[in-house]
């Protein structure tokens, strides 16, 4: 997206990735946008097929202990959130980027960020066993919580914060019609399940396990089994079981690293901050920092002025601070912790009993969930 954004203003950038373009498009990620991320993607010309296969949810289901209530966003905010896969939005990019003839490398490797206080910072890396060195005005460290970017800044000028949880998430991909038209996020006596999907023929769900989960300890008829105790609605909602195509599981972790710059290197995305994926709000802060950082270097060989690039980090930090406490608070109201005593599970359920029935309560999750303007 950074680069496509570049790439409207005339600026020339180098993607360079380590995994190939099939791991890329391939891997099945999160799925939902907000309305923010679909108006930026079709504002810079990689909307079309967004528009054309994205699926537009109104609203979301909450399901307590079997009792299904539904909080209607669009009601509320007068925005709604899209269902379509994370991979496909990288599917689109890429096919953006290799129509505008600049330089994209999958599967380099050696990858080391170099002169980072200088007025030229190296990126050097192997392609095809040869190296290469990419002389830059500035880098762009997009490339995860597990990427060299952010390791590469001396310990004294970072500071961390970080929380991580006491579960994970179990994520498979069914060819089931979905059965319901919209995603219901249920807490059970037996722990968190999440349904969603990804086409009218495709359901994706996920299922709270623990951190260090064996996959092989969950065959298909037990991984159904589960979902459907958890997700089961008194009224007689439950989902459509099907062949499962792909399973995962998903640690939790709520990470920001401060500030995301050091000299002449911006981090963005995961590099700098990860969020637990209770909200869908990964994706959409990564799009909401590289919008930023655009406009900013814009800016810079528009006018010469590095105001924007210098507030970069503080402007990015409010929004990802706003969905860390989001996020946070959607993962402690869903999740079964086994530490919790009884007091903490009544007063978790007083908060669901809450939040879907106070408009009020309604409105301060619907509008987080949605996504504030960029
Ligand atoms: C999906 C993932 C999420 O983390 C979430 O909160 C909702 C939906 C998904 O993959 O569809």
């Amino acid at each position: 997206m950074l680069g496509q954004l570049l790439h409207l203003s005339g600026i020339d950038s180098v993607i360079i990735e380590n995994r190939s373009q099939d791991y890329v498009i391939e891997r099945v990620r999160a799925g939902v946008l907000e309305q923010p991320t679909v108006d930026l993607m079709i504002e810079s010309g990689v909307g079309e097929r967004l528009q054309r296969e994205g699926m537009f949810h109104d609203g979301i289901y909450i399901n307590v202990h079997g009792e299904r209530r539904r909080i209607d966003m669009a009601a509320l905010t007068g925005r709604r959130i899209t269902v379509y896969g994370q991979n496909e939005v990288v599917k689109d990019l890429i096919g953006a980027r290799i129509s505008t003839g600049r330089p994209l490398f999958f599967e380099v490797s050696d990858v080391s960020v170099n002169d980072l206080e200088s007025e030229q910072p190296k990126i050097r890396f192997t392609k095809e066993s040869e190296t290469r060195e990419i002389q830059c005005d500035f880098i762009a460290g997009c490339d995860g919580f597990h990427g060299i970017c952010r390791p590469s800044i001396p310990e004294n000028h970072i500071r961390i914060y970080e929380r991580v949880y006491p579960f994970a998430w179990l994520g498979i991909l069914a060819n089931a019609v979905p059965s319901s038209p919209e995603l219901v996020y249920s807490l059970h006596q037996r722990g968190f399940a999440l349904f969603s999907m990804r086409s009218n023929a495709v359901t994706r769900l996920y299922l709270q396990c623990a951190p260090d989960e064996e996959l092989s300890h969950w065959p298909d008829d037990r991984i159904w089994e589960e979902l459907l105790t958890r997700l089961a609605g008194s009224e007689g909602w439950k989902p459509n079981p099907g062949p499962i195509t792909q399973k995962g599981v998903t640690g939790m972790r709520s990470f920001v690293a401060e500030p995301m710059r050091y000299g002449r290197m911006f981090l963005a995305g995961d590099s700098a901050h990860i969020v637990p994926p209770t909200g869908a709000k990964g994706l959409n802060l990564a799009i909401a920092d590289v919008w930023r950082l655009s406009r900013a270097v814009a800016e810079y060989y528009r006018s010469g002025r590095p105001e924007l690039l210098d507030r970069y980090s503080e402007d990015c930090l409010r929004r990802v601070w706003r969905a860390q406490r989001f996020s946070w608070w959607m993962t402690a109201m869903l999740h079964k912790t086994d530490a919790a005593n009884p007091f903490d599970c009544r007063r978790q359920l007083a908060e669901l009993e809450y939040v879907t029935n106070s408009c009020a309560a309604m409105t301060s999750l619907a509008e987080n969930y949605v996504g504030f303007p960029l």
